[in-house]
């Protein structure tokens, strides 16, 4: 999960590391009051998870109350690479002397962290890193030392940071590091990290992604989520621990194996391609393996509850779950369902017990269930029943 930047700068400012006051706000009048309370001059700044704000005009000075209230209306609203900015923080304006970069990053492919820093943050950091790559400096970090005291002082001197404030430095990085650690994050990135007029090193600008397989450590964390930006249908999956991604197609999938999942996508949305309507994939659903009768129900509620959607495709390959299971799982399901089962049922099963399970289905005989028994096959009846359902309307 990508924090906002008021997120970040509290989490920063909670792990000590220093930051400049920011206000949310999400009306003009809103900000007219933070920047009343704040005094001085202040700085208006889109709060959208995406970089390149400042160049979007998304980050803006105001010397008075009025002057921010007049930035925030101009910026709440605007578009910012798709991204709608519906708040803005706030903040302190920093007398700058200079602009440092500063990240620290999740390195898969090496299977540790790598630091990067820079004397020339500020601007585009993929623009120095191509033009002028020695300008800026990468550091493996050992993830059972991580960013410690040592690691800080070898990337401070390495860097150059002048004498003056290089113990300064060196203790802000090794906080970011904290932040880094305790919140269990894949990327901390502070562009620019400044030196204020009066010497003090600050970071003006954070950006944080979370890891979300840590979530279960962190039970605080539901509040940072961003329930507006995310589906109301995933999030109703992720109360039901659902492995759910909303599409926007017709043709319902449900399978067991991400793997599998995604090449049901494939030959649905193939196998659409030439149909009236070209009905796509409405979803991705993984049930995983001992997928019981509940989670089948879980995941069929879910995916009859998007009113797109024509046709439920359900593709398993039975392994560790035999298919008898399965098939007992989808006749539960529909019980459950009752009349909320209101969508044809494409039905596909291979593997272990398949012959046994084709049986019990075929021998349920609901009327909205159709067993078919290879892949394409099935795809490209649910594809078909999606295009007439399309069609019909
Ligand atoms: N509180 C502040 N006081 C003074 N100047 C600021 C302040 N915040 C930002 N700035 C100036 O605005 C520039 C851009 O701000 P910031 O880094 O927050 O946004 P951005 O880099 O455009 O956005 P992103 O990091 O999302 O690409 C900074 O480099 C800095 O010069
Ligand atoms: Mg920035």
């Amino acid at each position: 999960m990508d924090l906002f930047e008021y997120q970040a700068r509290d989490l920063f400012e909670a792990h000590g590391v220093p930051v400049l006051r920011g206000i949310v706000a999400r009306t003009a009048e809103e900000a007219r009051a933070a920047a009343e309370e704040l005094g001085g001059v202040v700085v208006v700044k889109a709060q959208v998870k995406v970089g390149g704000r400042g160049k979007a005009g998304g980050v803006k000075l105001a010397k008075s109350p009025d002057e921010a209230a007049q930035h925030a209306r101009a910026i709440l609203g605007m578009d910012i690479k798709g991204h709608l900015v519906e708040a803005v923080m706030v903040a302190e304006g920093a007398d700058i002397a200079e602009e440092y970069y500063f990240s620290v990053l999740l390195d898969r492919a090496n299977r540790n962290y790598l630091a990067m820093c820079s004397l020339e943050g500020g601007v585009e950091i993929e623009q120095l890193a191509e033009e002028r790559p020695e300008a800026l400096v990468k550091l493996s970090l050992d993830p059972r030392t991580g960013l410690d005291e040592a690691a800080a002082s070898e990337i401070v001197e390495k860097v150059g940071f002048a004498e003056d404030i290089a113990d300064q430095v060196t203790n802000v990085l090794v906080k970011l590091g904290d932040v880094y650690r305790e919140a269990d994050a894949t990327l901390v990135e502070v562009n620019p990290l400044v030196k204020t007029g009066d010497g003090c090193i600050i970071a003006l600008d954070g950006k944080v992604t979370l890891d979300d397989n840590a979530d279960f450590r962190h039970p605080d964390r539901e509040n940072l989520m961003d329930a507006t930006a995310i589906d109301p249908l995933e999030l109703r999956a992720r109360e039901k621990d659902l492995n759910y991604v909303k599409l926007d197609g017709q043709v319902g999938v449900i399978g067991n194996g991400a793997g599998l999942v995604m090449s049901t996508l494939d030959v649905v949305a193939y196998a659409g391609e030439d149909l009236p309507g070209n009905p796509k994939p409405a979803n991705f659903l993984d049930i995983g393996g001992g997928a019981s009768a509940q989670v089948m129900a879980d995941g069929l509620d879910i995916i009859l509850s998007d009113p797109q959607v024509e046709v439920v495709f359900v593709n398993v390959f039975g392994g560790i779950t035999a298919c008898s299971e399965v098939a007992k799982g989808i006749r539960e399901a529909l019980k459950q369902l009752g009349n909320r089962a209101s969508k044809p049922i494409v039905v596909r099963l291979d593997g272990n017990a398949v012959e046994v399970g084709r049986a019990m289905l075929e021998e349920y005989d609901h009327p909205l269930v159709k067993v078919v028994e290879t892949m394409d096959e099935a795809a490209r009846t649910a594809a078909e029943l999606a295009s007439a359902a399309m069609e019909g309307k």
